[in-house]
């Protein structure tokens, strides 16, 4: 489906963003991913090297809160495999405390992450969407950026900030062909709040949410669904 593109998925490493990867891979797809720790990266990449083999996948040492190592890993992709297609902002972290208890530390941490990572990836990235005569930005965004809630001030507002930017900047390219979506999961079973256990059962799979980021992309091109709200279908009874 996907055979001849080029796609750069941000925390590729594990979680949602290794899952996603994966159903890229899957689809013919070859795709670079980027990390902060050599160890998820080294892991990660064997698991999608099983899939596809090990040309089709590039592991790059990123952080997405500095804007040169981004440029940096965007223009290694771009020369490795010729241009790029899609890139998916996922990479994103969480600090959940309260304000008047929360660091200056984890406010950045969570700000530069979700929000300016997403920038500064973007604004790397579409220089080459452009010379590729379009393709996709998906961002990764939660149901926190619409429901906050107490502990959650950073997080939430991170992700709301996403959507408007994602909302904007869909505008602003659309006409290009380069078509910008967001999804909004609810919980997933990933490490994201600590190792996920046995009472997970009912979250999301992270292949819940590679689905739709492949969906989206194999999408009609007459048609944007530039919003997806994804979440699990039976969680706990609350009522
Ligand atoms: N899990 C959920 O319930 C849930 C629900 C809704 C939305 N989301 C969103 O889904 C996305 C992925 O979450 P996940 O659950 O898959 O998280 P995860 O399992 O913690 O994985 C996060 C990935 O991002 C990478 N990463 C973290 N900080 C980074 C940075 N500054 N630069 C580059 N890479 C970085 C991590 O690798 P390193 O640690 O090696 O950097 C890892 O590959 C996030 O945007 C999250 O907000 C998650």
């Amino acid at each position: 489906m996907f055979t001849g593109k080029v796609a750069f998925v941000t925390g590729g490493s594990r979680g949602i963003g290794l899952a996603t990867a994966r159903a890229l891979l899957e689809r013919g797809a070859r795709v670079a991913i980027t990390a902060t720790s050599d160890s998820t990266l080294e892991a990660g990449t064997a698991a999608l090297r099983d899939v596809a083999g090990a040309a089709a996948v590039l592991p790059l040492r990123a952080d997405v809160r500095h804007p040169d190592e981004v440029e940096q890993a965007v223009e290694t992709t771009v020369a490795h495999f010729g241009g790029l297609d899609a890139l998916v902002n996922n990479a994103g972290v969480g600090a959940f405390s309260r304000v008047a208890e929360m660091t200056v530390e984890q406010w950045q941490r969570v700000v530069d992450t979700n929000l300016s990572g997403v920038f500064y990836t973007s604004h790397a990235a579409l220089p080459h969407l452009r010379a590729r005569g379009g393709g996709w930005i998906i961002n990764v965004s939660s149901l926190a950026g619409a429901n906050p809630f107490p502990g959650g001030a950073a997080y939430c507002a991170s992700k709301a900030a996403l959507n408007a930017f994602s909302e904007a900047l869909m505008q602003e390219v659309r006409q290009d062909g380069i078509r910008v979506s967001y999804v909004m999961p609810g919980s997933v079973r990933t490490d994201f709040m600590g190792a996920a256990g046995q009472h997970d059962e009912w979250k999301l799979d992270p292949q819940d949410v590679a689905q739709v980021v492949v969906d989206l992309m194999a999408h009609p091109q007459r048609s944007l669904p530039s919003r997806v709200e994804i979440r699990p279908s039976q969680p706990p009874r609350k009522h």
